[in-house]
């Protein structure tokens, strides 16, 4: 019989960490909601420690979702376990992640600390975390660069005090697939009692083979537990993608042969959700996720697939959740329509208030827009989600005028605490001159570090999805706004940055 092959999400963890990528309490459990219907055996909903917003949304996670174990991470020390335990109570099943770094390099210059010291923490950690909940998982961080007599100490001593699963992380990505499937198999092969503890791999992506290096874990290194984030969301150049992973196990069973717990179907929409939430937009070329990743354009490639659909096909786009028939509703669908592709979307609203809402929004866009596509009305659940009435600034209106030969000028209201104010300004384009017309009335000072818009449906009649990430005191954050007028959907989505400004968090970085 063919093993399972564990799949731990670390995107509201790992790849929250990724500048700009922070997410509310709210986006959180949505995406944690996205994870738990694509059978995600293990969530790592944050760090419980690093604030009280991580805190609360690993609660509230732990308390809502039921059918996947909820994880925390958490240094090796007593008190972000124990805030980890506390977090982690409601939980149906529950895990603590912890780690403490082993490299030579990360021991000396960032922990300050002697390799015995390390392996005493690391032992006194697990411990103590072992009596708080049963399912325990060690990082010895930076792991693939640490020495292998040594590592060899810490993981034994650890899964002698409970540790449950060892995860071996390529903390830089540094690793090339077949030395890293190695470097597992020797750690297994060599501690006694290695039998003891499911092994996992963790990679980073900064070479880009975090994929090739975790199945080269799984497949050499006889790694039973792949940790992954939507989108290979992620610091730097991000972690090892759930969506390439998953379809490569699945796709490559004949040569895997591991069975995979994922409902694939729900793939597409989570790598939606996380996109518009994160304002990280997906490069039409990403595999399994990316715009392209089913289109055929040369005339040979059609042909071909028109004749027999796997000459150049090696997976149903269906599988992964793209549907065949993209236009789904229009000016005349009614709420009952619409909240049953809202159910068929697997977007879960929590109240008919909320329900009535996004209809609302929905009946507006179509009055716009002839035909309403499923990216569409992700792209308005995600707005609503972000318009909560805590927010500070909200869109109202706006008009602008461009004509070639004269300066571009916009004028917008928009609410500061649930007061309308107006403001206009000229600017080099109309975009241009909402933002700042904005900008001259909120004088945030924030540095603007990227702006991108991106089709969401394709063509011109699509709504364009804009992503502003700004800068201010060294917080970075992204902002998302959609809308079919592309300078309102800007002006959406600076507005949206300027909220998360607000939201000032005092965070604990997991690798500081
Ligand atoms: O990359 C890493 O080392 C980590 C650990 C905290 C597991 O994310
Ligand atoms: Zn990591």
């Amino acid at each position: 019989m063919a093993d399972q092959l564990i799949i731990f999400d670390t995107t509201l963890r790992d790849g929250e960490q990724s500048p700009g990528a922070s997410m509310t309490r709210d986006e959180k459990l949505r995406i944690a909601r996205q994870l738990e219907r694509l059978k995600v055996d293990v969530i790592e909903a944050g760090f419980a420690a690093s604030s009280n917003g991580d805190f609360e949304a690993v609660q509230l996670i732990a308390n809502t979702i039921k059918d996947s174990t909820i994880c925390s991470l958490s240094r090796a020390n007593d008190r972000d376990i124990a805030r980890a335990a506390e977090a982690l109570k409601g939980a149906n099943r529950a895990r603590i992640h912890t780690f403490i770094a082993t490299s030579p390099l990360h021991m000396e210059k960032k922990l300050r600390m002697t390799p015995e010291q390390v392996l005493e923490q690391a032992k006194q950690s697990v411990r103590f975390a072992r009596n708080l909940v049963g399912d325990i998982e060690f990082s010895p961080e930076d792991g693939y660069r640490s020495e292998v007599d040594f590592l060899c100490r810490v993981i034994e001593a650890v899964i002698n005090e409970g540790a449950t699963t060892i995860n071996v992380p390529d903390t830089v990505g540094y690793a090339v697939p077949e030395l890293y499937g190695n470097f597992i198999k020797t750690l297994r092969e060599r501690i006694p009692n290695s039998d003891k503890a499911i092994w996992s791999v963790h990679c980073h992506n900064d070479l880009g083979m975090a994929v090739a290096n975790s199945l080269a874990g799984v497949k050499i290194g006889g790694a039973r537990q792949v940790e992954c984030t939507i989108n290979g969301l992620g610091e730097r150049a991000g972690n090892c993608s759930l969506e390439e992973v998953v379809m490569a196990v699945k796709t490559r069973k004949d040569y895997f042969n591991l069975e995979v717990g994922i409902d694939t179907q729900h793939i597409v929409a989570a790598s939606r959700m996380v996109s518009q939430t994160t304002g990280f937009v997906v490069q039409p070329n990403k595999a399994v996720v990316g715009a392209n990743a089913f289109a055929h354009a040369s005339g040979i490639h059609q042909d071909g697939v028109l004749k027999a659909r796997d000459t150049y096909e090696i997976m149903r786009a269906e599988d992964v959740g793209w549907s065949a028939n993209k236009i789904v509703l229009g000016k005349l669908s009614g709420r009952n329509a619409f909240k049953q592709r809202l159910q068929e979307l697997g977007v879960q609203l929590d109240s008919e208030t909320e329900i009535n809402a996004a209809f609302a929004r929905f009946k507006e866009l179509a009055d716009r827009k002839s035909e309403i596509f499923d990216e569409d009305i992700l792209a308005l659940v995600s707005e609503d989600s972000q318009n909560g009435e805590s927010e500070q600034y909200g869109f109202v209106s706006l008009s602008q005028h461009s004509e070639t030969g004269e300066r571009p000028h916009a004028a917008i209201v928009f609410t500061v605490d649930g007061k309308e104010v107006q403001a206009q300004s000229d600017g080099n384009g109309p975009v241009d001159a909402s933002l700042k017309a904005i900008e001259s009335h909120v004088k945030s000072g924030a540095e603007m570090v990227l702006y991108s818009v991106n089709a969401i449906s394709g063509s011109t009649e699509s709504q364009g999805e804009v992503t502003v990430r700004l800068q201010n005191s060294g917080r970075v954050v992204n902002g998302v706004g959609a809308d079919p007028d592309i300078v309102v959907a800007s002006a959406k989505a600076y507005l949206h940055a300027l909220n998360k400004l607000q939201n000032k968090v005092d965070r604990v970085a997991a690798q500081g």
